[in-house]
């Protein structure tokens, strides 16, 4: 069976964008690959953090996996700073990586721009997240669209280590959805939807209640035409609300289209609200069963337990070839 790896950073609470691009293809991956799925804690301090803060985000996170379908009997879910290994490949894999194409990665332009005391760890991140997929073996890793670049570099740096070294890592490949890879801003259908957006009103959040998801959607940047018709380059706030609707619904763009010839934004956004509320509320009922219960931390141990045994032996592997510590 082939590996998978992915994370989501505990950044705040999780959009229909995480949803959509990352957790429902885990979901579905389970089944048919070995799974690893991180709550990387250690690339969400990458930023500035509170505390408390952090360390709700990260048990709502764990409770999110699971009650979105994340099976601990299937995959192994697990924390990322209580497996050590993946600071410690982290930063041998810095060592690798040059600063040139760590300046060039779209995310650390962008979370930089215009920011006093950008840390050192948002420009040396990416070798992080190289560390935490290569020491699984991993073949393939589901992401959305934006994370891309990313497994690009991360198979630049394994490809760098195994020529330069000796051949331990697996050259893994993304594997971004077809529908739901890039969920845009509901205000600014240019920009991404984020979980850390200023804006609230920019992000669905899987955990918003019926009514706040039919403002949100309700009050979606469009357009003064009035149809719904898709065109991401020069209608892209429909389009984009198009892309939520068929994802959630499972129904073509085409068919949608369709579906609302001659009928206006009105009748569409409550439709779609209906929709995203319906298919919330299994998972957020789940959720609330799961925040408190002690199934959670049993979870999270094991997991913590089987990655650790896992990561060890790649990591065993990497001093060895890089020539740290004493032969034994
Ligand atoms: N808007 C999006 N559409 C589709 N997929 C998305 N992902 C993120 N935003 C969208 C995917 O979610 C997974 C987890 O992302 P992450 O938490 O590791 O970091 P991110 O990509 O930076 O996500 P956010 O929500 O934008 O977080 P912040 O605001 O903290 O930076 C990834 O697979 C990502 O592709």
């Amino acid at each position: 069976m082939k590996t998978i790896f992915s994370g989501i950073q505990p950044s705040g609470a999780l959009t229909i964008g995480n949803y959509l691009g990352a957790i429902t293809q885990f979901v579905e991956l389970q089944n048919d690959y070995h799974c690893y799925f991180c709550i990387v804690d250690e690339h969400a301090i990458t930023v500035p953090q509170d505390r408390l803060k952090l360390r709700e985000n990260i048990r709502s996170l764990a409770a999110v996996y699971l009650a979105a379908g994340i099976d601990p009997k299937k995959s192994t879910l697990f924390i990322q700073s209580e497996v050590s290994a993946h600071a410690e490949l982290g930063w041998m894999l810095q060592c690798v990586a040059h600063i040139g194409e760590l300046e060039r990665m779209t995310q650390f332009k962008d979370k930089s721009h215009g920011k006093d005391g950008v840390t050192a760890g948002l420009l040396t991140y990416p070798p992080l997240m190289a560390a935490d997929i290569l020491l699984y073996g991993t073949d393939v890793v589901p992401v959305g669209d934006d994370q891309k670049q990313h497994i690009e570099l991360t198979r630049d740096l394994a490809q760098r280590f195994n020529r330069k070294y000796n051949d331990i890592f697996t050259i893994p490949e993304h594997r971004i959805p077809e529908v739901g890879a890039r969920i845009m801003s509901l205000q600014n259908p240019t920009k991404k939807m984020s979980k850390s957006d200023d804006n609230e009103k920019a992000s669905i959040f899987l955990l918003d209640e019926p009514k706040k998801i039919e403002k949100k959607i309700k009050s979606a940047v469009t357009d003064s035409e009035g149809t719904i018709q898709y065109d991401a380059e020069n209608r892209p706030g429909i389009s984009n609300l198009i892309n939520i609707y068929s994802s959630f619904s499972g129904k073509k763009v085409d068919e949608i289209v369709q579906q609302y010839e001659g009928k206006g934004y009105g009748e569409f956004k409550q439709d779609l609200a209906d929709i995203v509320v319906q298919a919330l509320k299994p998972i957020q009922e789940r959720y609330y069963e799961l925040i408190e219960s002690d199934t959670l931390d049993e979870v999270l141990d094991e997991g913590q337990e089987k990655a650790h045994q896992q990561a060890q032996k790649m990591l065993r592997k990497a001093k060895k070839a890089m020539g740290l510590g004493r032969v034994r």
